[in-house]
C-alpha cells in the first residue's frame, strides 16, 4: 500500500471510530502525513523573533500560495511582498491611524476592537516579512445569479479562492518551521495599508511571517457541532 492510500485509509477509520475527542482536538491517526501534521501543528503566531526568513523559504511559501485551487482557475490574488523598514513603516502608520480613531467617539466595544488591533500592530512591527494579499478580479465571466448576501456569486468565490491561497502559504510556513498570523486588523487603517501597495485593489487580508519566539503549543480547541452529516 502506497504512503499515501495508508494515510487516507489510517484518516477515514479514525474519523469514523472516533470523530472528534472531548478537549475539541481532531481525531489522531498514528500515521499521519506530513501535510496533516502541519494542519495540527500551525498556530497564530503572535511572538516573533526580528530573525530574517531565507530567502528560499519565501519563495517556497510563496509559490504554495499560488497553487491554490481557485474558482473557474481565476487566480484572483496579487501577494505583495514587505520586508525590514518597510513593515515598520507600515504598521507605525496603521497604529497612528488606530490610535487617532480611538479619540473619536466611539462606544466601549469599539474601542476594545480598536485595542485589539493596536496589539496586532504591536505584534506584527518587527517581523521579517510581512505579506499583503489583494483581490484582483481579473478575468471577467458572468454571474451565475446574484447570491442572498448581495455579493456576486463572482466575488464570492474568488474571495473563497483567496482564502485557500492564505492557507497553502500558511502550512507552506510552518512546514518550513516559521510561524505566521493571518492578520485581518488592518482594516482599521485601511487607507495607510492601501498606499502601501500602490494601487486600487481591495486588500483582503495580511499575512506576518517570521520565526517564532514562543514555544509551539497545540492548537486551542475546537467545536465539532460545527459539523453537519447529513
Ligand atoms: C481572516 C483572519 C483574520 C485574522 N486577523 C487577526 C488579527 O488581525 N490579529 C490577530 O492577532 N489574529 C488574527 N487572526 C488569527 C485568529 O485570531 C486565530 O486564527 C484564531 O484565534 C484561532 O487560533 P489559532 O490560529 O492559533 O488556531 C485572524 C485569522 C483569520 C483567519
Amino acid at each position: 500500500m502506497t504512503f499515501l492510500k495508508q494515510y487516507y485509509r489510517c484518516s477515514t477509520l479514525s474519523i469514523q471510530m472516533n470523530p472528534f475527542s472531548n478537549d475539541g482536538t481532531d481525531a489522531m491517526c498514528s500515521e499521519p502525513s506530513i501535510m496533516s501534521n502541519n494542519i495540527r501543528l500551525r498556530y497564530s503566531t503572535r511572538d516573533f523573533l526580528t530573525k530574517p526568513v531565507p530567502d528560499e523559504d519565501l519563495e517556497g511559501v510563496l509559490h504554495a500560495g499560488i497553487r491554490a485551487p481557485s474558482s473557474k482557475n481565476r487566480q484572483p490574488w496579487n501577494i505583495h511582498v514587505l520586508k525590514g523598514d518597510g513593515v515598520r513603516k507600515l504598521t507605525d502608520g496603521m497604529a497612528s491611524r488606530i490610535q487617532e480613531k480611538m479619540d473619536w467617539d466611539i462606544d466601549d466595544d469599539q474601542a476594545k476592537d480598536f485595542k485589539m488591533a493596536l496589539r496586532t500592530m504591536e505584534i506584527i512591527r518587527d517581523v521579517p516579512v510581512l505579506l499583503i494579499i489583494g483581490y484582483v478580479d481579473r478575468i471577467p465571466y458572468h454571474n451565475a445569479a446574484p447570491t442572498e448576501t448581495g455579493v456576486t456569486d463572482r466575488k464570492l468565490m474568488d474571495l473563497v479562492s483567496i482564502g485557500a491561497c492564505i492557507e497553502n502559504m500558511i502550512l507552506e510556513a510552518t512546514e518550513r518551521g516559521l510561524g505566521s498570523l493571518w492578520v485581518g486588523d488592518y482594516l482599521y487603517a485601511y487607507d495607510i495599508a492601501s498606499e502601501a501597495i500602490d494601487s486600487d485593489e481591495e486588500i483582503v487580508s495580511m499575512v506576518a511571517l517570521g520565526y517564532a519566539a514562543e514555544e509551539r503549543r497545540p492548537q486551542s480547541g475546537r467545536f465539532s457541532d460545527r459539523i453537519h452529516m447529513l
